[in-house]
């Protein structure tokens, strides 16, 4: 039986909604289906996913350039890819409430009847999941371009292009976030599978003979960057595919999958493609991309190592593992324990109340911290209640000036995770947050600073 998470997904799209993470898409209209909107909180989140992945993947290695390729491609790509020929599903279709099923989803026997209203269903037809449109003003079979189902081929198309202004050597990788369209039958568990999401790729191109080693590496690599970036090491698990599982371009894959409330499911997949990429492009270009090997002196096909992960679905399993509900003093706090890279909101300023006396010096904090953190300036109603909205969207610190702070240019900072709470003298603000912000233990003081004895919230 399939091992189920505690977190529902209801409460997670609820939250999500409140709070301005993620709406449906064209809401006042009714929704598209399997679109999403990122409100003010989701687009902080997904933009810092994206950042933790390119600082990782790019920013901190020698073996790594970014590329940002265009979403409309020449269409022989797809046919070079295989996209055109193989990129489909099997499709079912009711003919009582005219409903359409993926026939692979239908396992049992009872599932060969509509999942909806029980009536019969087609035979399957082979659906692809290439999203048509047409470039130009006339619409006709000549000028049909697909939004791109995968971020990869724009990669593949520039490795030469890359080689030739990079002037890197292998093994190298090329690195693309971005937008991707499927045209999928089956979607849902909120932004799980959808229809326009966004990809992390990587192509990492390596010696035929060093694929093995490097695919072990890239397995391991990307499953600890999840790990490094707050995920219980116990939702996450490798998946190796069967034969009559990998895609028509794979040697090998392993699949990296999360416990999601409807089971473990496929987050990341890291593939070994061989050089069945370059090759067909090659082929259907008819340039030479092969790479000529300085130390042999000779040219070679390299061979492809694929880590490819979802954003979307990235920042579906750190919302999930990050949700907690726990009870302080006799009352339910809710908290997104999410880590601080990720955080939307790193800081938030909170005056003890609208007093007058309070409003300069608490505008003249916020002034001074958003110049460093993303910071959200909230005044309205108890200090308690702030606190625990601060909680629910994971800011990690909370600066509250109080009336003290007038006299001695002290303010309060507190942990979300801890509750802790220090004092801390206004000239080393800055530099405190950025420490606690980079890991540094409440416990230890900044210069000047104390033990916050009074009240916790
Ligand atoms: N270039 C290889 C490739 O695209 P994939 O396994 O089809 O491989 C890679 O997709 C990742 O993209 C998946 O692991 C998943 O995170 C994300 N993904 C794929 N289809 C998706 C969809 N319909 N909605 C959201 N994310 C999706």
């Amino acid at each position: 039986m399939a091992q189920t998470r505690g977190v529902d997904m209801e409460k997670l799209v609820s939250l999500s909604k409140r709070r301005g993470f993620i709406f449906p898409s064209s809401e006042i209209y009714g929704g598209l289906g399997s679109c999403w909107d990122y409100g003010p909180l989701g687009v902080e989140l997904k933009r810092n996913v994206k950042e933790a992945w390119w600082k990782a993947m790019v920013q901190e290695r020698d073996d790594m350039v970014g590329l940002d390729a265009s979403i409309l491609m020449h269409p022989q790509t797809w046919v070079a890819s295989g996209h055109v020929q193989q990129f489909a599903d099997p499709l079912v279709e009711c003919k009582s409430c005219h409903l359409r099923f993926r026939a692979d989803d239908l396992k049992d026997e009872k599932d060969k009847k509509c999942p909806n209203c029980g009536g019969e269903l087609t035979e399957p037809r082979m659906f692809n999941l290439m999203f048509k449109t047409f470039m130009g003003p006339v619409e006709e079979q000549a000028a049909v371009v697909y939004l791109r189902p995968e971020t990869a081929q724009g990669i593949f198309v520039n490795f030469e292009n890359v080689i030739a202004t990079s002037r890197k050597k292998l093994p190298f990788g090329i690195a693309q976030t971005g937008k991707a369209f499927r045209n999928e039958i089956t979607t849902g568990n909120f932004i799980f599978r959808s229809r326009e999401f966004e990809q992390m790729e990587v192509e990492f191109f390596v010696k035929p003979g060093t694929d093995k080693d490097w695919f072990q590496y890239w397995v391991q690599e990307r499953f600890n960057w999840y790990v490094k970036l707050g995920i219980n090491r116990e939702h996450l698990r490798l998946r190796q595919h069967g034969k009559d599982e990998l895609a028509h371009y794979a040697l090998d894959c392993y699949d990296i999958e999360y416990l999601f409330p409807m089971g473990w499911s496929e987050l990341e997949g890291i593939a070994n493609r061989g050089n069945f990429d370059l090759a067909q492009h090659a082929k259907y270009s008819g340039k030479d991309l092969s790479y000529f090997d300085e130390e042999t002196q000779e040219r070679i096909m390299p061979y492809i190592i694929e880590p490819s992960a979802g954003v979307d679905r990235s920042v579906l399993a750190f919302l999930l593992d990050a949700y907690h509900e726990e009870v302080v003093e006799k009352e339910k706090r809710v908290l997104l324990r999410l880590h601080p890279a990720l955080a939307p909101i790193k800081v938030a300023i909170l005056p003890l109340s609208r007093n007058e006396k309070l409003l300069p010096m608490a505008k003249e904090v916020y002034g001074e911290v958003r110049q460093a953190f993303i910071t959200q300036y909230d005044d309205s109603q108890s200090i308690g209640r702030r606190y625990r909205r601060q909680d629910e969207i994971g800011t990690p610190l909370c600066v509250t000036i109080d009336f003290q702070s007038l006299d001695d240019r002290q303010v309060t900072v507190r942990d979300r995770d801890s509750l802790k709470q220090i004092r801390v003298p206004l000239e080393v603000l800055r530099a405190t947050l950025a420490a606690k912000l980079a890991g540094e233990p409440m416990e230890v003081l900044p210069p000047g600073g104390s033990k916050w004895l009074g009240f916790d919230s």
